[in-house]
């Protein structure tokens, strides 16, 4: 009889921390880019106008994971969070189910993580704020986590919707971080060492003018071949361009497919994070401009999927189920 565990949101808050997960998420990246998963590209279907993927992968050591996730903007309105996805683990040997887990919170996690690896190779020497634009559900995320790595209390915000700012804020400094409220993303990202672009923007909210030395963007969103975070001069700028993946970037976000199509960025500027990870290509060097930006890999589920379903083996965490 086949058993498994289920896992909600609340144990895989508690199980996977910034100190467990971000290792794991390194060692996933640095196997995909050497070529050690299997990886297919994620299948994307709209439906009633919105995005869905269904993402897979092994990753050896971890397992297989498989995700449905779908992305509702309109959500918030209704009480519902933007993202909500299962993930399912397998044994890739005997192919037995072993888990099945809440995938929202999940990806956050896994998304924070992907974040803080790339700060560990490419945020400033020096420290000064973080900001982040869009202060909705990653937001939180991508600040514990990229913070753990890059260690400041100082957090500037932007987003379209005051409401959320303010929920943010509230959230932030009863985190222990000192918040400032920018007027626009302009005032942003001319504050910040660290820019964090976590919105559900269609068009750009990072333009190039207003970029100085030595800062970091991260990019989580525009996630389709039409949108953009950042605009055409931004990503000239940057001495170097890293990604979750190429093929994933060049296929899924216009923020690299149209700079690309367009000539002004070539595909061998463009690093993967696996790849600075691994030290096949460079990390930050002097007070250059870096931009990491990711669109989401399945690996990423796999292996935060597999380390939740250990660690909540070894402490006896989640709802066994016999199927
Ligand atoms: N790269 C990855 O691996 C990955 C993983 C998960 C989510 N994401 C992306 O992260 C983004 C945010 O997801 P979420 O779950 O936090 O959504 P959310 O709806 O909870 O938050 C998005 C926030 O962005 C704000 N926003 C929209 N347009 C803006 C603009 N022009 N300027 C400033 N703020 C703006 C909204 O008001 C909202 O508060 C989405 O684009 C999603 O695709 C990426």
């Amino acid at each position: 009889m086949v058993k498994i565990l289920l896992l909600r949101s609340k144990e895989l808050e508690e199980l996977l921390s910034p100190e467990s997960l971000i290792p794991e998420i390194e060692n996933a990246f640095v196997r995909y880019s050497k070529n050690e998963t299997v990886t297919p590209p994620r299948t994307v279907m709209w439906v009633e106008g919105n995005w869905w993927g269904v993402m897979q992968s092994y990753v050896p050591g971890y397992g297989v994971g498989v995700k449905t996730v779908s992305l509702i903007p309109q959500n918030p309105s209704r009480g519902l969070p933007t993202i909500q996805a299962l993930v399912t683990l397998f044994d890739g040997l005997s192919g037995s189910p072993l888990a099945v887990m809440e995938g929202g919170v999940l990806t956050a996690l896994r998304t924070g993580a992907a974040s803080a690896v790339s700060a560990k190779y490419l945020a400033p020497r020096d420290v000064g704020p973080i900001g982040i634009i869009g202060t909705g559900y990653q937001a939180r995320y991508q600040l514990r986590f990229v913070s753990s790595v890059y260690k400041t209390e100082d957090v500037v915000i932007y987003d379209v919707r005051p409401d959320q700012m303010r929920l943010f804020r509230a959230w932030a400094e009863s985190a222990g971080f000192k918040v400032f409220e920018a007027a626009s993303s302009e005032e942003l990202v001319k504050k910040c060492k660290i820019v964090i672009e976590a919105s559900t923007t269609k068009e750009p909210v990072i333009l190039g003018k207003w970029l100085g030395k030595g800062q970091h963007v991260i990019s989580i969103g525009a996630h389709a071949r039409d949108y953009r975070a950042l605009d055409d001069e931004a990503i000239t700028k940057f001495g170097k361009i890293v990604v979750d993946s190429r093929k994933a970037v060049l296929e899924e976000t216009g923020d690299v497919r149209i700079p690309l199509e367009k000539g002004l960025i070539k595909q061998e500027d463009i690093a993967e994070l696996g790849e600075v990870a691994a030290g096949l290509r460079k990390g930050r060097e002097g007070d250059e401009l870096t931009l990491f930006k990711s669109v989401g890999l399945a690996i990423q589920d796999a292996a935060a999927a597999a380390l939740a379903y250990r660690l909540a083996r070894s402490r006896g965490l989640g709802i066994e189920v016999e199927l």
